[in-house]
């Protein structure tokens, strides 16, 4: 079925909860990671569509401050595909004209992920194509903690308005979501950017992220595109 979007309604930023990795490969008897590995394949087709139809943004959520709790060889092996995946694809993200940002706190990443993130982030620091953020290692309560901090810190300190709490969270910035994507049938928020969803629209997919691809992105934007955001007032608009 061709699905037929109005160019003009598009989100300007879409957030994705990736969810289901583990579940996807556990239904073929595969260990979890295999799961994480074939999402990237995912995580590449997003990031393609989304340059390819004009969103301006894309928040990834990749790794949660929870996700420490996990067995150490699975934590072992999301770092080491996140490396994995900038020495892989860099180049041609850049070449795209993608600018790479993080989101989330560096203690306790090891030395060699942050470098490889950091150098992501420096190459293409000036492209003007899609804004890929990362949130990696990302807790949305700890968030709102650390700017917290950061405006006790500001010298001069400005009144604290919602305005210029939202400048000093980790998305200062950058625009709020206009759309949360979570995949693999699951209602919840998981800590993602507690302040900056307020009027985002929520779709929640039951499709596994590993299987989750433009057609499965299409479908959501559609249904995107049936809601009416009303923040709060009573005539429909669209961001
Ligand atoms: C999402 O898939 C990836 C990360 C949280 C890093 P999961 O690993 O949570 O997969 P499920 O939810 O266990 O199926
Ligand atoms: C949320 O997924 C975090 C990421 C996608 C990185 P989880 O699988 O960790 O969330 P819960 O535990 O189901 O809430
Ligand atoms: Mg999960």
């Amino acid at each position: 079925m061709k699905i037929h979007l109005d160019t003009k309604c598009l989100p300007r930023h879409i957030a994705v909860i990736m969810d289901g990795n583990g579940r996807w490969a556990r239904r073929r008897g595969l260990p979890r990671v295999e799961g994480h590995r074939e999402g990237m394949n995912s995580v590449r087709s997003i990031i393609q569509t989304c340059g390819e139809i004009g969103v301006s943004y894309l928040t990834l959520y990749a790794f949660s401050t929870e996700n420490w709790k996990r067995p150490r060889g699975e934590i072992r092996f999301l770092m080491k595909l996140l490396v994995e995946y900038f020495k892989r694809e860099i180049s041609e993200l850049h070449g795209r004209g993608v600018r790479i940002r993080m989101l989330g706190r560096r203690e306790p990443i090891p030395a060699g992920v942050l470098t490889s993130i950091d150098n992501a982030v420096r190459l293409t620091r000036d492209n003007r194509g899609l804004n890929l953020n990362l949130a990696f290692n990302y807790g949305g309560r700890r968030e709102i903690l650390d700017a917290v901090d950061t405006w006790l810190q500001m010298k001069p300190r400005p009144g604290l308005t919602e305005e210029i709490f939202s400048r000093v969270l980790y998305t200062g910035g950058i625009p709020d979501p206009d759309l949360l994507i979570r995949t693999s049938g699951e209602y919840r928020i998981s800590n993602f950017l507690l302040w900056q969803l307020a009027y985002a629209e929520i779709v929640v997919s039951p499709v596994l992220w590993p299987a989750f691809r433009r057609p499965e992105l299409m479908q959501v934007l559609a249904e995107y595109q049936r809601r009416e955001r009303r923040f709060g007032g009573v005539r429909p608009v669209h961001a």
